[in-house]
């Protein structure tokens, strides 16, 4: 048997249909960039994440550009955030213009530790951008008490955490603004590049929108230097699609992380931890080990894909070494990227699929 840690075509065929009539009525619509499929979407985004606004761009990576330059976070500006990451959270910040600034996570949730970084807090501070890693949102109270205290912009890199709640209250209700990605493997994955930014703040989402299209609002005037970088219709089509399912995949991702959390117990595996007042959506299961490379090559004679995510923390990375860090400057983070090994969680995983990966990895010793 073997196990892969996604299965996009099982989830393509399981809701193909629906999938290739909304692709034909795009297809047919003859509009191919921004226009009704993806208003629809954005207006759909915005109901199920709790946002006012949401704008569709290109990937997630520019939701990110984008939401820093629509709150206005430019060079001079410091933003403050996770060594522990998808570099494309820092490849943002430096882009606009600015300084990403590391403080350490905390290594329960793996999430940016709002203490560690109230001690990153200087004179060019202008922003915090805590990452919701693996599905589970960093503290949405302590850093709204740190933003408030230090009047600092909260901008969310929601890219992996579509469908989840704090405090019952879901990603799109926190924060300057949040932003998606639709990367194919994320919980609601595109079958391309895609991404959105969600935000309460009007005035934001207007400059996000016409940065998005060439800093105008396709008048031929611009008043910034913009960007080329719209979600396209069929992307949307697929997506809206998607959206109609993605609880009940959430639901069955917080099955597996269940059914592992049962059979995992008497491992030894450090299990993933669930925040208090946090809904998790499992984008990964990650669980520790300090003999992860062993476990992780055991599972792979038994058929069993896993994910490192990450290998190697941002701060020693040569693209980023002007940035000043060095090894140790942030011990949980590295630490993390030597333990952490992602099992299947997928919603498409069967239960023969699931026992197999719960009984190998009890097998390991
Ligand atoms: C935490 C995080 N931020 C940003 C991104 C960038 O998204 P994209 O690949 O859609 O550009 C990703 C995923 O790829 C991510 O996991």
């Amino acid at each position: 048997m073997t196990v892969a840690l996604a299965d996009l075509v099982a989830q393509y065929v399981s809701i193909k249909d629906e999938i290739d009539t909304s692709i034909r009525a795009a297809l047919e619509s003859g509009r191919f960039i921004l226009g009704p499929a993806v208003a629809d979407l954005e207006q759909s985004l915005s109901d199920y994440c709790g946002s006012q606004y949401a704008v569709g761009v290109n990937s997630g990576t520019d939701a990110l550009l984008l939401a820093l330059a629509g709150c206005g976070i430019g060079p001079g500006d410091e933003v403050i955030t996770t060594p522990f990451t998808f570099v494309a959270t820092i490849e943002a910040i430096s882009h606009v213009g600015a300084t990403p600034v590391f403080a350490d996570i905390d290594p329960a949730t793996f999430n940016l530790d709002p203490e560690a970084a109230a001690g990153k807090i200087g004179p060019r501070t202008r922003a915090i951008m805590p990452v919701d890693l693996f599905g589970q949102m960093a503290d949405r109270e302590a850093f709204a008490d740190l933003a408030a205290e230090h009047d600092l912009i909260l901008i969310y890199d929601s890219a992996q955490a579509i469908g989840s709640a704090f405090n019952n209250k879901p990603i799109g209700a926190f924060g300057d603004a949040a932003t998606l990605s639709f990367f194919p493997t994320k919980n609601l994955g595109a079958y391309g590049d895609g991404g959105m930014v969600l935000t309460n703040d009007a005035a934001c989402a207007e400059r996000v929108r016409r940065l998005r299209f060439h800093g105008s609002g396709g008048d031929y005037a611009y008043d910034a230097v913009g960007y080329c970088s719209r979600l396209d219709a069929l992307q949307a089509a697929i997506l809206s699609v998607k959206l109609r399912h993605l609880s009940e995949w959430t639901s069955a991702r917080r099955r597996h992380a269940e059914r592992y959390r049962q059979c995992l117990a008497e491992t030894g595996l450090t299990l993933p931890v669930e925040a208090p007042g946090v809904f998790h959506t499992y984008h990964q299961f990650t669980v520790r080990s300090p003999e992860r490379d062993r476990l992780r090559a055991f599972l792979a004679d038994a058929g069993i894909q896993s994910g490192i995510y990450y290998p190697s923390p941002l701060h020693v990375q040569p693209a980023y070494k002007d940035l000043g860090y060095a090894e140790g400057d942030f011990p949980e983070a590295e630490r993390a990227c030597r333990e952490v090994l992602s099992l299947p969680v997928h919603p498409d995983l069967t239960e023969a699929q699931l026992e197999h990966v719960c009984a190998t990895v009890r097998r390991f010793r």
